[in-house]
């Protein structure tokens, strides 16, 4: 079976979704050490625990680490397609199926783009997207796809509002660029090399429906379309990312919506000077995620993390022909 049921965000639609699977309370749901406190507590407002599984530099699972947990006790894994680069996803399938569990898929950070013969976000037993966070001009949304034979019951899901602030951000931000540009990046720029920079910003996690605009204009995404304004985006970026002797991570391919450019930085100082020049230049550079703050990072996990960098791809990028960091 395949549903999808539009929500406001992604975690409501996690939030939905776990309680369609049936996760056994107190049961273990393995999480990748990089993700933002949000998509952790979602899993620990059901009263899962959790546990983090290593990642390499470029964002992929350690399976021989993965293999040695004991799987007593282990109801799911989480799949994150990393900024919207995908997973080697048969490993995450062989291993879910090996192990009798779940397999969650997480794709907010793209669109369900068809690659081969599958397409993210359909994956996993269940898949979960924001275009909120993808697509400029929407008030809410995030979508939970079901990939499994489940009753689904809409009793208990109450209505997304916009409020007023949201809707005149939002109209600023579409209608008057430069004014939105001048108010985002006023003042002192954001501490992104703290790990925890908005952790515990997010309190409200209820289920919630995706208004009815927002809803008509996803309806109206064109998948080619995206993937060509953020391919081309990407291939500004890299240029620059280069001449500043910065290593990209992930590679644009063919249909992909990635929402970051991420590259890594020679050290600390040198990501430090990326993000200040980005400020004072009104173009976004930022650090991702905002860590979970109970989960302990030791130093060396903390090293790697800070040299990396995040463009996100859906800005105005000048054409830079020249180093400038
Ligand atoms: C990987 C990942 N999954 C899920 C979420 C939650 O998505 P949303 O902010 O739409 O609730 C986020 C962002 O907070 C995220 O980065």
């Amino acid at each position: 079976m395949n549903k999808i049921i539009n929500f406001w965000n992604g975690r409501s639609a996690m939030n939905y979704g776990i309680d369609l699977l049936g996760l056994k309370k107190n049961s273990i749901i393995l999480l990748p050490e990089i993700i933002c406190d949000v998509a952790v507590k979602v899993f620990l407002n059901k009263k899962l625990r959790v546990k983090f599984y290593k990642l390499n530099s470029n964002f992929e699972p350690i399976w021989s680490e993965i293999d040695k947990l004991k799987s007593k006790n282990i109801s799911a894994i989480l799949m994150v397609h990393f900024f919207g680069y995908p997973q080697k996803h048969k490993k995450f399938l062989k291993f879910a199926k090996k192990k009798n569990i779940f397999l969650i898929e997480d794709n907010c950070h793209s669109l369900p783009i068809k690659l081969d013969n599958m397409r993210l976000g359909k994956i996993g037993h269940i898949g979960v997207d924001s275009p909120r966070k993808i697509i400029d001009g929407l008030y809410s949304g995030g979508r939970l796809f079901v990939n499994f034979n489940m009753k689904i019951s809409h009793s208990k899901i109450k209505k997304f509002e916009t409020n007023k602030k949201d809707f005149l951000k939002l109209k600023l931000k579409q209608n008057f660029r430069n004014i939105y540009k001048y108010y985002k990046f006023k003042g002192k720029r954001p501490k992104y090399e703290s790990p925890y920079l908005y952790s515990d910003k997010d309190s409200d996690f209820d289920i919630k429906l995706i208004d009815k605009k927002s809803l008509e204009k996803i309806s109206r995404i064109n998948l080619e379309n995206e993937h060509i304004k953020r391919k081309n985006l990407y291939f500004k970026i890299d240029k620059f990312a280069k001449l500043n002797e910065m290593k990209p991570i992930f590679k644009m391919q063919r249909k992909l919506i990635p929402m970051y450019y991420v590259a890594r930085a020679k050290n600390h100082e040198h990501a430090r000077n990326i993000f200040n020049w980005g400020w004072n230049n009104k173009i976004q550079i930022v650090s991702w995620p905002s860590f979970y703050k109970k989960h302990r990072l030791t130093d060396k996990f903390l090293n790697r993390w800070k040299k990396y960098i995040c463009f996100p791809l859906n800005q105005e990028f000048p054409n830079i022909n020249e180093k400038k960091i």
